[in-house]
């Protein structure tokens, strides 16, 4: 087979996963009253990658067992997923996502709490939906509520962090595993857990942790750089004042960056501050940071078996901190 159609096979198979995900999504009810379930749904709608999801899936197919039964733990990670996106938008003053106005904005803030919460009570409700043994969905349940709370912890550092002057790299990696990595970790182990195969619990755990660091490096790459392709307020984390990786480097070069922690800037300015960022090297440092979290995390999968969906999440891993969105 051709490189090409190698790389098209396994292209088709991810987006079969993420319609599966998709359709599912969809076939969730909304209830009342409407405009809760309309600000709760609003960023389901609007897409999104659903990368998390489509890992658990082929997480699953990687250890040789049939998704279907255990397709709402998948879902119940992208409600999460969402949730915290929701909460993440008031926390970080964001405006748009997925190249729409965030539930904040559109809704208020009060709602938007509410969505938030919505999404996270029916996600642990769906995920008790899996047909599997009793025992393993119990320990699944268990680690989802702590995943969640890790989420917090992260969350509440990377705020905690925009106050402080003396944040090492070794605390933005831990804040960036707690907020970020810990939910990917867990899209990649779940399928393991509930299935009771302890032996590959902790090697897809791994893979995802350290896939999931190199993902967030990545995102604060993608948030000066990125563009609009990237659906979301450019800039945000420099004019938040939020202890990046980049800025944590251009910090060490000794590069002053003028619009940092000024809540916005103009266009011009943002401009000059991307300018130097790139100049300085912090950019680059970066990329080549969250490429070794890849490669390191690519390892841990030695242990499965050879099949095809092994090799698209080797490809997914690569995609993560390849991506332009
Ligand atoms: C965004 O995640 C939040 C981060 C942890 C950086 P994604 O980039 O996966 O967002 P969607 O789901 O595709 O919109
Ligand atoms: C998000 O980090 C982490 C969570 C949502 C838990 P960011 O604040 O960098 O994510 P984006 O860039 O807003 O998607
Ligand atoms: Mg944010
Ligand atoms: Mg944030
Ligand atoms: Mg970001």
């Amino acid at each position: 087979m051709s490189q090409n159609s190698a790389l098209q096979e396994l292209l088709s198979e991810i987006k079969k996963k993420s319609k599966v995900i998709n359709d599912a999504l969809n076939s969730l009810g909304f209830g009342e009253p409407k405009g809760l379930y309309e600000a709760s749904f609003h960023l389901i709608k609007a897409g999104g990658k659903r990368l998390r999801p489509v890992l658990t899936l082929l997480s699953c197919e990687a250890i040789g067992r049939d998704w279907k039964p255990i397709l709402p733990s998948a879902l119940a990670i992208e409600l999460i997923h969402n949730f915290t996106l929701i909460h993440d938008d008031i926390m970080d003053r964001d405006e748009y996502r997925r190249g729409v106005p965030t539930v904040h904005k559109l809704f208020g803030e009060a709602t938007a709490i509410l969505a938030g919460d919505t999404l996270f009570a029916k996600a642990f409700e769906i995920l008790s939906r899996c047909e599997v043994d009793a025992k393993n969905l119990v320990k699944a349940v268990e680690i989802v509520a702590d995943v969640c709370v890790k989420i917090c912890e992260g969350q509440f550092m990377d705020m905690e962090f925009e106050k402080r002057e003396d944040v090492s790299v070794e605390d933005y990696l831990k804040m960036v595993e707690k907020k970020t990595a810990v939910l990917i970790a867990c899209s990649c182990s779940l399928p393991a857990v509930l299935y009771g195969e302890e032996k590959y619990v902790e090697p897809l755990w791994n893979f995802g942790l350290n896939c999931g660091i190199g993902f967030q490096i990545h995102d604060d790459v993608l948030d000066i750089i990125g563009g609009e392709k990237i659906g979301k307020d450019w800039c945000s984390d420099l004019v938040e004042g939020k202890k990046t990786i980049v800025y944590l480097k251009a910090k060490e070069l000794g590069v002053e960056i003028e619009i940092f922690g000024k809540g916005k800037a103009s266009d011009e300015k943002k401009r000059k501050a991307v300018e130097k960022l790139r100049e300085c090297g912090a950019i680059d440092f970066a990329s080549k940071m969250a490429r070794e979290f890849v490669e390191r995390g690519k390892k841990y999968l030695d242990v499965l078996p050879d099949s095809n969906a092994k090799d698209i999440l080797l490809f997914l891993a690569d995609y993560l901190i390849t991506r332009e969105y």
